[in-house]
């Protein structure tokens, strides 16, 4: 076992007028993936952006691309995401109807492939799935806007999971989304999380310094003891 820990900038709270420079920024701090949150309107209230964004910064940086899609039928995208630069697709238990069958086609277009629980989807949403997944991203806010506050019982979800992954000997990632800042970053690193996305938390003030600060306490966490 040696998984990594994991800074992952949510881009969605980054300035979109200067987006090129601001993923510079972040990946040369040290951000190891780029959080890229995909929102339809449809399954989370708000809508951010799509494909054309996602492939034009795809020429600044080598790093991971994380895409997390918030959208209904995330099958139907799958191939236009991998086309535009996406490493790893994340698609929500609550919106793919047929779960098992985009994991698969998110393999077989040679990517990393991950399930997204909201914060009120028990972890046994997982039960059938969870040997072909490279990560679970557990949401600790409900997904849809930025800046919002961490529900603290997604601390123990995560717990529970790491525990799972353990018992199974499997080296999961398990990545955690919203709320992720200076003062809940131990909480969820201590429970077993090693992705974690931050997005108000890096694109606020000094985005270098921000970087460095949380890649700095995750330094001193091992997922695996
Ligand atoms: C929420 C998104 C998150 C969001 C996190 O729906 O999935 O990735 O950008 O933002 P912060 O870190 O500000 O909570
Ligand atoms: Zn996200």
């Amino acid at each position: 076992m040696n998984r990594k820990n994991i800074l992952a900038p949510s881009i969605l709270a980054a300035d979109f007028k200067t987006l090129g420079s601001e993923v510079e920024t972040v990946t040369k701090a040290g951000a190891g993936y780029l959080h890229i949150d995909v929102m339809d309107g449809v399954f989370v209230p708000s809508i951010s952006f799509g494909m054309p964004v996602i492939s034009s910064i795809r020429s600044v940086t080598d790093c991971v691309f994380d895409v997390h899609l918030m959208i209904v039928e995330p099958e139907k995208y799958i191939r236009d995401f991998a086309g535009c630069g996406a490493d790893s697709i994340t698609v929500h238990a609550e919106s793919a109807r047929h779960l098992q069958r985009a994991i698969h086609e998110i393999k077989e277009m040679g990517l990393r492939a991950g399930v997204a629980l909201n914060p009120a989807t028990p972890l046994c949403a997982l039960d059938y799935v969870l040997p072909y997944l490279d990560m679970v991203l557990i949401m600790t806010v409900n997904p849809g806007y930025g800046g919002q506050a961490y529900i603290p019982e997604m601390t123990g979800k995560i717990r529970a999971l790491r525990r799972k992954a353990l018992d199974m000997g499997t080296d999961l990632d398990i990545e955690v989304d919203g709320g992720i800042n200076d003062s809940t970053l131990e909480e969820v690193l201590a429970a077993g999380a090693n992705v974690c996305v931050a997005g108000s938390a890096v694109f606020g003030g000094d985005r270098s310094a921000n970087v460095k600060k949380m890649l700095n306490v995750m330094s001193r966490y091992t997922t695996y003891k």
